[in-house]
């Protein structure tokens, strides 16, 4: 990369996001002892949402919604897609050195630990495959991060919303409406969200998981809405009850990462039991 060239992958670690999140609401945790590489997260998030706020435009998500149809790059099975995302293995985090894999296993086992259901545990284990875009080599901006919807006025419940004026929809008066480009109550599987690993995982799985998990891996990066409250003009009643799901799945996404590392080579077994429940041997990516 030139030294001029916009780094399109400001995070070292994709989980600073989640990192910033959960410190936000236990910062008042004394147990909870922060590292000096938050204050270098925190600014590497920050250019993160800079480019995801300028670039992710109705055109580019319409766009990114036509090139990664499923099919479109091959067939995998689900736990051949999951040594796959272990390619992000990160680094440079100095608290954990928790894979991909890792926080797919802790997630799935956290829900079974509470006793759910085994569409639901299935669910955990493989809500965040989508990131393979990053392998598939989408830039950080197009992958990860909370969504929002485009074609319509940016919510300030948005993370770093002020980055909008950027984005060249900020300019479209049609897009700067409450409900922009949909009507009033029109349901949330006919808006547009930001493109991401939420709506390409969706469509994967699409024939395969109950709506529930659908709806848990499609939204579980919309914070403005399921935590926020934003957007409620574009929900219809179907989406009011199904986010019921998206909310509940929420804590086991963000606070099931612990220091203690899986073992995904006993755990693989009951897993790709599980897989074959709901899936056949290879699915379309
Ligand atoms: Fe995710
Ligand atoms: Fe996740």
């Amino acid at each position: 990369m030139s030294e001029t060239a916009v780094d399109q992958n400001p995070l070292k670690d994709m989980d600073d996001l989640d990192a910033l999140r959960i410190e936000a609401v236990i910062a008042t945790d004394e147990k909870h002892v922060y590292r000096d590489y938050e204050a270098e997260a925190r600014s590497t998030v920050r250019e993160f949402y800079r480019l995801n706020h300028t670039y992710q435009t109705l055109d580019f998500v319409r766009a990114k919604e036509q090139e990664f149809k499923p099919g479109a790059h091959g067939e995998m099975g689900i736990w051949e897609a999951m040594e796959f995302l272990n390619n992000l293995v990160d680094d440079s985090d100095p608290d954990t050195d928790l894979s991909q894999i890792d926080h797919l296993l802790q997630t799935s086992e956290a829900i079974r630990a509470n006793g759910l259901p085994r569409w639901f545990q299935l669910t955990g284990l493989i809500h965040d495959l989508g990131k393979i875009l990053c392998l598939l080599g989408e830039p950080q901006w197009s992958v990860v991060g909370d969504t929002f919807p485009v074609g319509c006025a940016y919510s300030d419940k948005i993370v770093y919303s002020e980055f909008f004026t950027a984005n060249p929809d900020y300019q479209v008066p049609e897009y700067q409406t409450s409900c922009g480009i949909y009507e009033e109550g029109c349901g949330l599987d006919k808006v547009h969200l930001s493109w991401g690993h939420d709506e390409y995982m969706y469509n994967v799985c699409k024939p395969y998981l109950p709506e529930s998990g659908l709806y848990m891996i499609r939204f579980h990066s919309f914070y403005p809405a399921h935590t926020g409250g934003a957007y409620g003009q574009l929900f219809n009643d179907h989406d009011r009850e199904m986010f019921k799901w998206v909310k509940a799945f929420n804590p086991f996404d963000l606070y099931s990462k612990t220091a203690v590392k899986p073992d995904a080579a006993e755990l693989r077994p009951y897993y790709e039991d599980l897989i074959s429940e709901y899936f056949p041997a290879k699915i379309a990516w």
